[in-house]
């Protein structure tokens, strides 16, 4: 529909069919009779479901066909209804977390697993995806910084972006493609304690440096929608932030698409004290600009009331209608409203996407301990122990659509490398503390003592027969996630005994685990042989993560967070601010900024991970040692692949800005490389520093850079190399 048509369309919309263009109801909705969910008591639910723009939570063409179909035939307008859903890192194929596609290190990978999860999406009706999550996350204790892709704003800011150049394509008609949101804004990874939903509190210029630099970059990709967070921040809630939403996202980001509220969090901003009642909730979120009301019932149940009165204007609903029906057009939904919705279509797991997911798995672990080479493994006994051992639940939160079935688990995995006669298997523990609690409530088992002595003598056997115990531990992917805050990062502690009774063996133990946040793992490192970071890995997990345990693959994914030695030191970031006292490396320490009892940096720091084989950085020199405006000097290396297989290694480029009129990072990655490279061979790695590189958020509040001494390094790890030195004029 030409731009001309569309606006005739909206200007003969009722008022209420306008209104509910800003109206997103559950997809179970459409599917049952029960009460709709935030809808105040009075409200006709028949008359919601009849006109709401959009939904979200269902998918399968038969099924979306069918609601189609009648909501169009209901339909004034025959507006068609949109239909949203959280494919967050995968529809049938289920990829690496985000975190784990984080330490790829590879926003093309990751641009290709976007545009493999919006293919199958969109063949199952799915019109936008909740993706990507461009929060920064400095906090373990947070579950959600699993679906983060860690704690760097540049890393998150390439790899945001690459997500939405994935999911969208070059034209959002193309059917393979689908509509994404840039979530949550803003700054929900800060919250307080790391305690989901809570408040944040943030100076400006770190909230512009460090938490908006990745929404902002991935908006500069043109994503459809952007999606308001739950948290306030400095006392203000998100969803209601004239500052955040009108200044920062739609003057200084020029964000054009339509910007959508998290689920009821209008509505929350009566709980956060910011609203009177649900009119008043309405009304704050209209002025701030939120076009779509995900669920709250506020919008539904008193916008009209507010347009009729005054207190919206028509010209503000028409604006954000017209950006509803901007988005439902860009999609060709006028044309097709069952786009996607063909029985034919309905996505399957494919040969070519399978070999991706399980890519991006091998590229994803990161090898942490090595010691005396024990990985790859050896081709003799090998004995798989652990609870994830012989699991097919591989996926983490937020793979509503795939299906443990469709998983490889590493078991599988290791009987197709291996074969059955050499290798065997042993749960050796439950997954969970007896009574520990996920994001479904306690888990309790009647015999778990019981249960676990049997387990644990099993292992031990199993054990004793193996030359080499491959030890599958970590946390559930209930435990990490949405409304999974925890205040310990240990292990739970029946796999922590596991580890220990099987250390009893003097067999050799490799170490994976799996997670989706960092965890405390001083304990594991001192009683493993070797140990591997294998995220929540998805459908193709054991194949990714057996590629690279039998060696097939040399391990290559760097750490996208730093993981502490106690959970006592979080939030904790690489990139901090330099203090008046920091703590020398030699002593005395005495009265400089340090704990008594623990180091400062982190036990695995951002940025580090090993390989089989080994690199030499040599030559590390800086093009000139002045830089001024519209210049660039070239910061090269040469990289030696000193060992005796191939790997792939990812070259770092970290700044500091010496002195500033604010304080700046002791380092900031300002670039990366990630290349493979046969034994032997030899190349020069080189990046380009250029002035707007240096710019940062004065004292005088302006993105400019300033003359002086910067520091850099070309390395391996955010606390590897030594600097060299320019000025900037
Ligand atoms: C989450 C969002 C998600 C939305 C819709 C909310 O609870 O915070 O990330 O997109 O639900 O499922």
């Amino acid at each position: 529909m030409d731009k001309e048509a569309l606006k005739e369309l909206l200007n003969d919309m009722s008022l209420e069919e306008k209104v509910m263009q800003l109206v997103q109801i559950p997809g179970s909705e459409y599917d049952s009779d029960a009460e709709i969910t935030g809808i105040e008591r009075g409200q006709a639910k028949d008359r919601v479901k009849r006109l709401a723009g959009s939904t979200l939570g269902i998918w399968g063409s038969r099924r979306l066909r069918k609601i189609q179909e009648e909501y169009m035939k209901e339909h004034p307008h025959h507006i068609p209804l949109m239909f949203m859903l959280d494919v967050i890192h995968g529809h049938k194929t289920v990829l690496p977390c985000p975190l784990g596609q984080g330490a790829t290190f590879d926003p093309d990978a990751v641009r290709k697993g976007a545009a493999l999860q919006a293919m199958e999406a969109a063949a199952d009706g799915v019109h936008a995806t909740f993706s990507p999550m461009a929060d920064l996350c400095r906090d373990a204790r947070w579950g959600r910084i699993m679906e983060s892709t860690g704690e760097d704003k540049l890393l998150n800011s390439f790899m945001a972006a690459a997500m939405v150049e994935g999911y969208q394509g070059g034209d959002l008609k193309d059917p393979a493609h689908i509509d994404a949101c840039v979530k949550h804004f803003a700054a929900y990874g800060a919250a307080e304690g790391g305690r989901d939903y809570n408040n944040t509190e943030l100076s400006e210029h770190t909230l512009r440096e460090y938490y908006l630099r990745a929404y902002g970059e991935a908006i500069k990709k043109d994503p459809a929608m952007v999606m308001t967070s739950f948290n306030s921040i400095n006392g203000i809630p998100a969803t209601g932030s004239t500052f955040l939403m009108k200044k920062i996202l739609r003057e200084e980001f020029g964000f054009k698409g339509v910007l959508i509220s998290d689920w009821g969090a209008v509505g929350e901003l009566i709980n956060h004290g910011y609203a009177k009642d649900q009119k008043d909730a309405a009304l704050k979120g209209m002025t701030a600009g939120v076009d779509i009301d995900m669920c709250s019932g506020c919008y539904s149940g008193y916008l009209e009331e507010l347009v009729k009165e005054g207190a919206v204007s028509h010209e503000m609903l028409d604006e954000a209608v017209l950006r509803v029906l901007n988005m439902k057009n860009d999609l060709g939904l006028f044309e097709d409203p069952f786009r996607g919705l063909d029985k034919e279509s309905a996505p399957v797991i494919t040969k070519e996407g399978r070999l991706l997911a399980r890519e991006a798995v091998a590229g994803s672990l990161v090898l942490l301990e090595n010691k005396e080479k024990v990985l790859p493994l050896k081709n003799e006994k090998n004995a798989f122990i652990g609870p994830f051992a012989d699991t097919k639940r591989l996926q983490s939160s937020w793979a509503f659509s795939g299906e443990d079935d469709n998983t490889v688990s590493v078991w599988e995995a290791a009987l197709e490398v291996y074969g059955a006669e050499n290798i065997r298997t042993a749960a050796g523990c439950t997954m969970f503390d007896q009574d520990a609690v996920t994001a479904r409530g306690i888990r309790h088992l009647d015999n778990w003592q019981e249960e676990n002595e049997r387990l644990l003598r099993e292992a031990l056997e199993t054990a004793e027969w193996a030359d080499t115990v491959v030890l599958c531990i970590g946390e559930d992917s209930t435990q990490s996630g949405e409304a999974t805050s925890k205040v310990s990062l240990q292990l739970p502690a029946v796999q922590l005994k596991l580890i220990n009774e099987i250390k009893k063996t003097g067999k050799r133990i490799v170490t994976l685990i799996f997670t989706g946040r960092p965890l405390e793992l001083k304990e594991v490192r001192e009683l493993s042989d070797a140990l591997m970071i294998c995220w929540l890995p998805g459908t193709e997990g054991g194949h990714g993560v057996l590629d690279v345990i039998s060696g097939k693959t040399s391990p290559s994914g760097r750490l996208p967070v730093s993981f502490p030695y106690t959970v006592g030191q979080e939030p904790l970031h690489y990139d901090a601010y330099p203090t008046g006292r920091p703590k020398p490396e030699k002593g005395p320490f005495e009265y400089t900024s340090r704990y008594l009892d623990c180091e400062n940096g982190a036990l695995y720091p951002f940025g580090y991970g090993l390989s089989y084989t080994s690199f030499e950085y040599y030559d590390a020199k800086l093009s000139a040692e002045e830089l001024s405006a519209n210049e660039a000097i070239t910061a090269s290396v040469r990289v030696r692949n000193s060992g005796n297989t191939k790997g792939s290694v990812t070259v770092q480029l970290y700044i500091r800005d010496v002195t500033g009129s604010r304080v700046r990072p002791v380092r900031e990655l300002a670039g990366f490389k990630k290349i493979s490279m046969d034994p032997g061979a030899e190349e020069t790695v080189s990046f380009e520093i250029k002035e707007e590189m240096l710019r940062f958020w004065t004292a005088e509040e302006k993105w400019e850079s300033e003359a002086g001494k910067f520091l850099v390094w070309i390395c391996d790890s955010s606390v590897g190399g030594k600097p060299l030195e320019f000025s900037l004029r």
